[in-house]
């Protein structure tokens, strides 16, 4: 009951202050009364020191999801010697290094240290109040990523800190790449804009052709993103004179890469063989 309190009362100060990019202040432990406290992370959560000595924070995020911890403005490493974050709740849970997710977490990227769970939940404990001042963590709803997806496929957070990207090097039909991707908990890729698509080519590369979810299947002319059900109305990157707009034409999948489309989308029949790019979004 405790819990549902603190975490209602988290909730409250969080309408308050979502006005200024959610940093919820731990001055004078009015938020987590006493010096323990709980809080459940929709989606990222920043934390403003100074934070108590001895102070015991627990953090929770959706049960098939995991926890990302970074230090906003620096360094994760730097703040071993008076935090430690400890992957899981109980009083044995394991703390999370930032020199050890590097082999953890697999990535073409640098990304800013960060470091992850391996379960929903995990806890901070400080050690120095002093030095905890002008620290700011941030928390992130993160999925967990792999090293790949078996033989022949690479994982990574190749576009930012709680995304996962996997790219199988298996040629495959289209349909039966997205049923590698589903059967992988993860979807075949929809590119949202320019960035995500560049870092996912930068990753690894165009030199052969990748499947993503867009088609024209259902109707004809009418391309659909199918992983996220979305038209790409804000963003397209069709190779000069594509897609193809005969009717009933059977170039109905989109890849991108290979000696003919390069880094441009091209329509081609969803029964020729192709890599293909899987994604996981929290
Ligand atoms: C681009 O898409 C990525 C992946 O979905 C997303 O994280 C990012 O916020 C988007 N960037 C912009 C500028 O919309």
């Amino acid at each position: 009951m405790i819990r549902v309190v603190i975490a209602f009362y988290v909730l409250a100060i969080f309408l308050v202050s979502s006005g200024h990019g959610n940093v919820v202040p731990f001055r004078d432990n009015n938020i987590f009364p006493g010096c323990e406290g709980y809080m459940f992370v929709d989606d990222e959560v920043v934390i403003e020191g100074p934070f108590n000595e001895d102070c015991v924070l627990q953090f929770e995020t959706q049960e098939d999801r995991i926890l990302a911890f970074s230090v906003v403005d620096g360094d994760l490493i730097e703040t071993a010697s008076f935090l430690s974050i400890h992957d899981g709740i109980d009083s044995k849970a394991p703390v999370l290094l930032a020199e050890n997710q590097k082999v953890l977490e697999v990535s073409n990227k640098d990304l800013p240290t960060t470091v992850y769970t391996t379960q929903s939940e995990a806890v901070i404990r400080f050690t120095n109040k002093k030095l905890t001042s002008n620290l700011k963590l941030k928390i992130q709803k993160a999925v967990r990523c792999a090293f790949n997806l078996g033989i022949d496929s690479q994982c990574g957070r190749v576009v930012d800190e709680v995304s996962c990207y996997c790219a199988t090097f298996v040629n495959r039909i289209h349909p039966d790449q997205t049923m590698f991707c589903v059967d992988h908990n993860m979807k075949l890729v929809s590119f949202e804009n320019r960035t995500e698509e560049e870092l996912v080519q930068a990753a690894w590369g165009t030199e052969v052709s990748y499947w993503t979810s867009l088609t024209d299947t259902r109707r004809d002319g009418t391309w659909l993103w199918e992983s996220s059900m979305t038209v790409p109305a804000d963003y397209t990157n069709w190779y000069p004179k594509r897609p193809n707009t005969a009717v009933n034409n059977v170039d109905d999948c989109m890849a991108y890469g290979g000696a003919t489309y390069l880094n441009f989308w091209g329509d081609i029949a969803c029964t020729t063989m192709a890599h293909a790019i899987c994604e996981a979004q929290p």
